[in-house]
C-alpha cells in the first residue's frame, strides 16, 4: 500500500499536470497566461520605470524655466515699429509708439475699458514709448497680427487677433471682442538705454 498522503500528492500533481496538458485551454493554459502575462506587466512596468527619469531630465525644471530671461535690443526699433521677440518660448513684442499712438493710448478713459490700465501702468517711467507685451492673445491663446510692418492693426491700431476678432488698442488692451483681459505685460527692466531684459 503506497504511502497515502506522498501518492496523493504525486498523484495529484500528475493528475494535474497530465490534465492541463489534455484539456488544452484549462487551467495549465490558463496558469501559462497569467504567467505571460505577468512577465509583460512586470517588463512594461519596468520600461515605464526606465522611460520616466529620461523624460524628466529632458523637461527644463520650472526653475529654470522661472528664472530664464530674455535680453532685447530696442534701439533700432523707430517710432512706428515693432519687433518680435521670443520670452520662455513664446512670442514678444516690442513696440515704439508714435506720439499719435501715445495720445490715443492717453486720450482713452480707462473706466471705459474691459481691463482697466493706463499707458503709464503698461510701460516704464521715462520709457512710455516703448510697449512690450506677450504676442499672445489673452482668449484662446492664438497670435496677434500687428507687430510686423503691413500686418492688420485692427481697429485700435495696435493689435488684431485673427482668430476669433479680439482687437487691442496702442497700449495692448483689448477694445473688442472675447479676450478677457489686454496683452500681458511681462517682467521686464532697462538694463542700458537700449536694451531691456525680459523675466
Ligand atoms: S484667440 Fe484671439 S480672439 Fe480668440
Amino acid at each position: 500500500m503506497a504511502d497515502t498522503s506522498g501518492t496523493a500528492t504525486a498523484d495529484t500533481a500528475t493528475g494535474t499536470v497530465a490534465h492541463d496538458d489534455a484539456a488544452a485551454g484549462g487551467d495549465g493554459v490558463r496558469r501559462r497566461d497569467f504567467i505571460n502575462i505577468a512577465a509583460l506587466s512586470a517588463a512594461g512596468v519596468g520600461g515605464a520605470a526606465v522611460i520616466y527619469p529620461l523624460v524628466t531630465q529632458m523637461a527644463p525644471s520650472a526653475d529654470v524655466l522661472a528664472e530664464s530671461s530674455t535680453d532685447v535690443d530696442v534701439s533700432a526699433i523707430e517710432p512706428g515699429q515693432a519687433i518680435k521677440a521670443v520670452f520662455r518660448k513664446q512670442p514678444l513684442f516690442v513696440r515704439r509708439l508714435t506720439p499719435e499712438e501715445i495720445k490715443a493710448a492717453n486720450d482713452t478713459p480707462t473706466d471705459s475699458l474691459r481691463d482697466a490700465e493706463s499707458l503709464a501702468d503698461r510701460t516704464k517711467e521715462g520709457h512710455g514709448d516703448l510697449l512690450v507685451t506677450m504676442g499672445v492673445c489673452t482668449h484662446l491663446g492664438c497670435v496677434p497680427l500687428g507687430a510686423a510692418e503691413g500686418e492688420n492693426q485692427g481697429e485700435f491700431g495696435g493689435y488684431f487677433c485673427p482668430c476669433h476678432g479680439s482687437q487691442f488698442d496702442t497700449a495692448g488692451r483689448i477694445r473688442k471682442g472675447p479676450a478677457p483681459t489686454n496683452l500681458e505685460v511681462p517682467d521686464y527692466e532697462f538694463t542700458s538705454d537700449t536694451t531691456i531684459r525680459v523675466g
